[in-house]
């Protein structure tokens, strides 16, 4: 049997007022595999752990097969926990690990089949004798995972299972956790924080920021239609670029978006997405541009759809099969706070000034609790001279990031044509919110 898991409005207060999850509603289909992927303290493991039954709800519902469910003991929801730290018994061996959840369900009853067939499924037969001490990190996580499912689970839920594991095995079990959850065709949520890890195991992702739910939908719409520039940041390596524009619309000129010492100038005749662009004229906007929506070459050698710009190199990363070059292209990059820090940005909420009838809408409607997803200066304050970076924007430098092979031969301080493809602009507004491409373009991603 595999469950269908519903949580709706749930939100989640250890202290009064202050909600580590706000209102998070999400409905998990029989059978699938959903992860829930956000940076660290945004409230994942808290989600997980109320649908166990491990943390209490503190308002809205929780929803097993459709029935209310609240108030379940963890032990009659019929569901498998993996945790990070995978506990073994270190005085038991591999098979009194194993049917320990058996044994104690039913005292009298042989575990030994079970954990025999158990052990068969995820290829540890030779490890049952062992004791806890004698098996390598994944080892262990591999009888951790026999563990949960010996109990026919309806549904398992993974909190970072394969975070204390080197890279190349976080990789293998990847594969086989996902396998062996299909195979059992039973219900998964899975908690990452790393995304490569959430877009190749999830049938979909749900991101979190703050304890906000952001976006939820397949690995590749949240890719290719994130909801806001958090989602798009968060997602995808190299991170999107994202700098500041300002959109120029003259009535009887060529559209272009300035960024700063550059622009680029929107190819005519315009696309629909770039018609939809002509009502933010004189509005500062932020620019998204994935790698693949950049390439090293001549002016000269532009296809239908791309731009010149150039950049000047300012540090390279090799990375073997390819470089990823960061160039200073005089644009000022957007802050997106949250991608790593642990607390939302508590304080640029603070400066907050009271904001417009919409803003404090929003705000009501739980939509800004975590604060801005990005950060530009009050256009009220803006200045002709751009301003100092704050720390976080000085970090890395240069402001545009290009994947390049290794054969290109680059040298720090050299000035480099660059060609921007326009059909892969991303255009957010003051807010962070995604304003092109609209969903219309790809609808069959939209959720
Ligand atoms: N028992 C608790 N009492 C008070 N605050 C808590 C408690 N447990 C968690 N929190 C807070 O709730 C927020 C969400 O925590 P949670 O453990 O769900 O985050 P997470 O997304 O799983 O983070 P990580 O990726 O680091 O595991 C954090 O700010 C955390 O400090
Ligand atoms: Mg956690």
């Amino acid at each position: 049997m595999t469950r269908a898991i519903s949580l709706h409005h749930v939100s989640k207060a250890y202290t009064r007022g202050v909600r580590v999850v706000d209102r998070l509603s999400l409905d998990i289909a029989p059978g699938e595999f959903l992860v829930l992927l956000g940076p660290s303290g945004c409230g994942k493991s808290t989600v997980l752990r109320m649908i166990a039954g491990l943390e209490e709800i503190t308002e809205g519902d929780l929803l097993l097969d459709g029935e209310h469910a609240n108030d379940l003991q963890p032990s009659e929801r019929e569901m498998a926990m993996v945790f990070q730290n995978f506990a073994l018994y270190p005085n038991m061996t591999s098979r009194g690990n194993i049917g320990f959840p058996l044994r104690i369900e039913s005292p009298g009853e042989d575990s030994g089949p079970r954990v025999d067939a158990t052990a068969r499924m995820l290829g540890i037969e030779d490890l049952l004798d062992r004791y806890p001490r004698q098996l390598s990190g994944g080892e262990r996580q591999r009888v951790a995972m026999g563990r949960a499912i010996v109990r026919q689970p309806s549904a398992f839920l993974m909190d970072e299972p394969l975070s204390n594991l080197d890279a190349k095995l976080r990789s293998h079990l990847r594969a086989e956790i996902s396998t062996l959850t299909r195979q059992l065709g039973v219900t998964t949520v899975y908690v990452t924080h790393d995304q490569a890890e959430a877009m190749s195991l999830g049938d979909r992702v749900a991101v979190l920021r703050g304890g906000v739910l952001q976006q939820v939908g397949s690995p590749r719409s949240v890719y290719a239609l994130p909801r806001n520039v958090f989602v798009a940041a968060f997602i995808g390596t190299p991170r999107i670029n994202l700098l500041r524009g300002l959109i120029r619309a003259p009535i009887d000129g060529a559209m272009s978006i300035n960024l700063g010492r550059q622009y680029l100038r929107l190819p005519e005749p315009l696309s629909l997405d770039h018609q939809l662009l002509r009502v933010q004229q004189g509005r500062e906007v932020i620019v998204g541009l994935r790698s693949e929506a950049i390439r090293i070459a001549k002016p000269a050698s532009a296809r239908p759809g791309e731009v010149p710009i150039s950049g000047l190199v300012e540090h390279m990363e090799f990375q073997g099969h390819e470089v990823l070059v960061h160039f200073n292209t005089g644009s000022q990059p957007a802050v997106v706070p949250d991608l790593e820090a642990p607390y939302p940005a508590r304080a640029i909420r603070r400066r907050r000034r009271e904001g417009t009838v919409l803003d404090r809408i929003r705000e009501r409607a739980g939509a800004l609790r975590a604060g801005p997803v990005v950060v530009l200066d009050d256009p009220h304050d803006a200045q002709p001279d751009p301003p100092a970076p704050t720390a976080q924007e000085s970090r890395l430098p240069g402001d545009l990031v290009v994947r390049s092979t290794p054969d290109i031969e680059l040298r720090l301080g050299m000035q480099i044509p660059l060609l921007v493809d326009l059909a892969h602009l991303f255009v957010f507004d003051q807010h962070g919110d995604r304003i092109s491409p609209a969903s219309a373009r790809l609808p069959d991603l939209e959720e």
